[in-house]
Order: C-alpha cells, then sequence, then structure tokens
C-alpha cells in the first residue's frame, strides 16, 4: 500500500464541515482550523485538524511529509456551471457589445450562440479536445477541482453527441472530475427557425430521438434549458425537463438571466438540482428557493463581462433562506472566463457577498448542486482530497487580490494537479 501523505502548514485550514448544504447565517462559516494539517490515504481524507493532533499517530508519523510553509488551504472550488466545450472565442461580438449592441440583437442576427453552433459543427472533436485540455488545466490552476460542464453548441444528434462523448473521454484522460449536463435546449437552432412550427419539432426531436441516446449511452447525469426569450418558453422548458426527468436526467436550469420567465418556479416545483443566473427574480421567486433545496447558482461573470448593472441579488437570497453558490458560467458569449478567484471577487463587490460567503458557495453549496456533496465540498474524513492552496496570509486576499492567481497548488484524489509547494 502507497505511504499516506501528511499535509501541514496550513495558516488557516478552511474546512467547511458540518452537514448539508449552508444556508443563512451559517453561509459564513468556513470551520477554520489555524496551523491545521491533513493526512491523506489513497486520495481520500483520512485525518483533519490542529496540526498538534493529526500528526500524533503512528500512520503520520510514516507518511511522506509535505510542509505547505504557512499557506491557506480550502475544498478545491467546485465549479457549477460551465459550458466546456466551444470551439472559439467570440470576441467580434464583444467589441460590439462595447459600442452598445445587446446580447439579444447579435442573437437576433444570427451571432449569439447560433454563431458557437456554426463554430462547433465545423470543428473536429480533436480539435474541440485539444482545447478543452487546455481550459481543465487553466481551471485546476485556479484552484477548481470538479466542473459542471454542459453540451449545447452541437443542437443536432451528431454534434450534441460529439459534445458529450468528449465530456466523457476528457474524464478518463485528464484530472479534474466532470459532471455532464445535456443542453441540447440550448436554442432552436437555424435549420428549424424557417417553419412556424420549427421550435415544436425540435423540441420533439430533443425528447424523442436525442434524449433517448444520450440516457442509453449514460452520457449526461443532468439535463439543462435555457428558459429565456429567444430561447425556451416555461412550457416548452417544463416539458423537456419532465422528458429528461423520465429518462433518468435530472433537472436544473437557466432561469430569469435576461427577463422574467417564471423558471425559477419551475424550477422549485419540480426540485431541479439547481436554477443559475436569476438576476431578474421577483420577490415570489426569493421566496420559492428560499424554502427549497433546488440551488440559487449565481454567474456575475456574465453581468460583469456583458456589462450590465443589474446583478442578482445575493443578499436577499441568502436572507430569505436560499441556498447560493457561485459558478463562472464559462462559456464564449456572456462569461468567457474560467477563474473561480475572479467570481468570488465579483461575488464580493458586486452581489455583496462577503468572503466567506462566497467561498461556501462556490465549494460545498456548489457540490450540493452538483449532487456531490457526500464526496467534495469540504474537507471532512472519509472526503476526496481535492484541495487548492493559495498563497495568501489570510483567505479573504483570495477574492481581494482581483484578477491575479494567488493559487500555488491544487490537488485532485491525492494527487497535485497543478503548482507545487
Ligand atoms: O449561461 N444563457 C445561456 N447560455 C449561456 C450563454 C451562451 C452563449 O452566449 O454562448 C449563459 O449565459
Ligand atoms: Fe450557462
Amino acid at each position: 500500500m502507497p505511504a499516506a501523505l501528511l499535509i501541514t502548514g496550513a495558516s488557516q485550514l478552511l474546512t467547511l464541515r458540518g452537514r448539508g448544504p449552508r444556508r443563512g447565517n451559517s453561509l459564513c462559516n468556513l470551520g477554520i482550523i489555524k496551523d491545521g494539517a491533513l493526512l491523506v490515504r489513497e486520495g481520500l481524507i483520512a485525518a483533519v485538524g490542529p496540526r498538534g493532533k493529526v500528526e500524533g499517530s503512528a500512520e503520520a508519523k510514516s507518511a511522506e511529509k509535505m510542509d505547505l510553509g504557512g499557506r491557506v488551504v480550502l475544498p478545491g472550488f467546485v465549479d457549477s456551471h460551465t459550458h466546456l466545450i466551444h470551439a472559439g472565442s467570440r470576441a467580434e461580438e464583444y467589441e460590439l457589445k462595447i459600442e452598445g449592441a445587446s446580447y439579444e440583437e447579435i442573437a437576433r442576427k444570427g451571432g449569439g450562440i447560433l454563431n458557437s453552433v456554426k463554430k462547433l459543427r465545423a470543428a473536429t472533436a480533436g480539435a474541440l479536445k485539444k482545447r478543452a485540455h487546455a481550459a481543465l488545466a487553466q481551471f485546476a490552476s485556479y484552484g477548481t477541482t470538479t466542473i459542471e460542464a454542459k453540451s449545447g453548441y452541437g443542437l443536432d444528434v451528431e454534434n450534441e453527441l460529439k459534445i458529450l462523448e468528449l465530456h466523457r473521454e476528457l474524464s478518463g484522460e485528464q484530472p479534474l472530475e466532470i459532471a455532464s449536463t445535456f443542453l441540447g435546449a440550448h436554442v432552436v437552432p437555424e435549420e428549424f427557425r424557417a417553419r412556424a412550427d420549427g421550435a415544436a419539432k425540435y423540441v420533439e426531436l430533443l425528447i424523442s430521438t436525442l434524449m433517448p441516446e444520450v440516457a442509453r449511452l449514460e452520457l449526461a447525469e443532468f439535463c439543462d434549458v435555457f428558459c429565456e426569450r429567444g430561447a425556451f418558453t416555461l412550457d416548452q422548458s417544463k416539458t423537456i425537463l419532465d422528458a429528461g426527468r423520465r429518462q433518468g436526467l435530472a433537472p436544473r436550469i437557466h432561469a430569469e438571466q435576461l427577463s422574467r420567465t417564471g423558471a425559477t418556479q419551475l424550477a422549485a416545483e419540480i426540485g431541479a438540482a439547481s436554477c443559475d443566473h436569476l438576476e431578474q427574480v421577483n420577490k415570489d421567486d426569493i421566496r420559492a428557493l428560499g424554502k427549497s433545496n433546488t440551488v440559487a447558482t449565481l454567474l456575475p461573470g456574465c453581468d460583469f463581462h456583458l456589462g450590465l448593472k443589474q446583478y442578482a441579488q445575493a443578499r436577499a437570497l441568502i436572507d430569505a433562506g436560499a441556498i447560493v453558490a457561485l459558478a463562472t458560467d464559462y462559456n464564449p458569449g456572456t462569461s468567457p472566463t474560467l477563474s473561480m478567484p475572479m467570481i468570488l471577487s465579483l461575488a464580493c463587490t458586486q452581489l455583496r457577498m462577503t468572503p466567506a460567503e462566497a467561498i461556501a458557495a462556490a465549494t460545498i453549496n456548489a457540490a450540493y448542486a452538483l449532487r456531490r456533496e457526500k464526496r467534495i465540498g469540504s474537507l471532512e474524513v472519509g472526503k476526496q482530497a481535492d484541495l487548492a492552496v493559495f498563497g495568501v496570509a489570510d483567505y479573504r486576499e483570495i477574492p481581494y487580490y482581483f484578477g491575479m492567481n494567488t493559487c500555488s497548488m491544487t490537488m485532485k484524489r491525492g494527487v497535485v494537479i497543478h503548482g507545487a509547494v
């Protein structure tokens, strides 16, 4: 049996220990241990606590040693909303937006998601994989150890399957864990738009042809819908998510990003794993989330990148008792970043979340959004040794140094996947 690994020198060890997801006041409880240590055995946490306690055991004494020299250690970030596989940037649209065009205007002219669909269909699986590998290495370099990844730039049988198969291949070829989501319902593709019943026909294709294939090949855990004007209506979203659930895909939904559609209440009603964005929610939506187990995933990178002024009402959601998570929404149209520390910075300054709340939202609550809270999201005995180590004196400096990368080491299942001590 390989030796265990004793990690010491954590000036602040943020354990995030405790039961279940964090709501309300408990969101700021990081379970910090000063001068903490961890014992890692076979990729799992065998012991965690103050150095004096952990290093005393016989196993710790004979273990391999790693001294972090006084750094801040936290659970690896869980990025619970990404559009990992895409063929290239949309920098040309970025410039148009700066000059005054809105995201929706660009989409109506065939840009936006359809622009990325064109690019993806023209790209080989090999080229997409190469790009994704580079992105995954970048995620790791910012302290992320698990991501969710959505399809949604293929929008036909061949290309949606091409994306989902890449999720699976990438899971086997590199260390980050990937939770795969089927987002065939991103928008109605070009070839269905000419006919009046095109949207209905596309929904039928999704439900009768594509989803059964995704389920049969076990290519996704979740089914997502972009419920938005110009994308899918509330009724269509419900039909698609219900069908997904019947085929074993747990629902999640893009809700109230640019307009209010009622998607949040639908998410709460059907017990979706998460509803994401939420810039346009009203009081009833907030109340519904406060009472539900559906995670409210906030994506401030979108508002920042699009230059929008209306960020989600994080404080009201937290006060109502909602399970708030944070994610990058890494995608070429609205949030081209894979840096969770940058998202924490935006959460602090724009959503008025404290650094502690932002960290809990990006770890344990995000793990809950991916239904993985029993394995990841906190540093507790029996959980995976997924860690992010930051070269800072105090955890508040992680969001404080915005746009900088202070992550000095990342570990997945006990293996260093980025940096060194
Ligand atoms: O989460 N809203 C839908 N999907 C993305 C945008 C995708 C795109 O513009 O390419 C989002 O913001
Ligand atoms: Fe998204």
